[in-house]
């Protein structure tokens, strides 16, 4: 009987230190609280990254250029932009020949395209 009582003492306890007790706690584990835009976030990523080759017109082979908010849209719904950013495949991801993008970076691609590749 005493274990028992002991046995729910424990378990009632887990159950409590899994909770949030505020809300900052609950906003911790979103990245970036304002919605994701292309020239406030995106368009330093690309123009850091991408650009020295993906430029206007584009240079060492690469494809196509990421010079425009539409010239990203294109490449993300087209051009599989996003599994190339996120591969840890050296032949298949982006940029060319590495290295790869800190995941943070990644990650607000990836919001940005899930909050609707908005320009501003
Ligand atoms: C050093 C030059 C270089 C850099 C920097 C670079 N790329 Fe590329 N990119 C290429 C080349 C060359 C290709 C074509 C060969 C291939 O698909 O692997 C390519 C292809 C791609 C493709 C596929 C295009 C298609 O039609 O299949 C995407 C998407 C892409 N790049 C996105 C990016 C993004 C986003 C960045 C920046 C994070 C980036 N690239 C940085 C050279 C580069």
């Amino acid at each position: 009987m005493k274990h028992t009582y002991l046995f729910c003492l424990i378990i009632v306890s887990l159950f409590y230190s899994c909770s949030y007790s505020n809300e900052d706690d609950l906003t911790e584990v979103i990245l970036i609280d304002d919605i994701v835009t292309y020239d406030a976030n995106i368009k330093t990523i690309i123009d850091n990254n991408c650009i020295s080759c993906h430029n206007n017109p584009p240079v060492n082979g690469a494809p196509m250029s990421l010079t425009t908010h539409s010239n990203v849209i294109e490449a993300i719904e087209n051009r599989n932009l996003i599994g190339r950013v996120s591969s840890t495949d050296v032949g298949f991801g982006m940029p060319f020949g590495g290295p790869r993008l800190p995941q943070n970076l990644i990650d607000l691609i990836i919001q940005w395209e899930q909050e609707g590749l908005l320009e501003n």
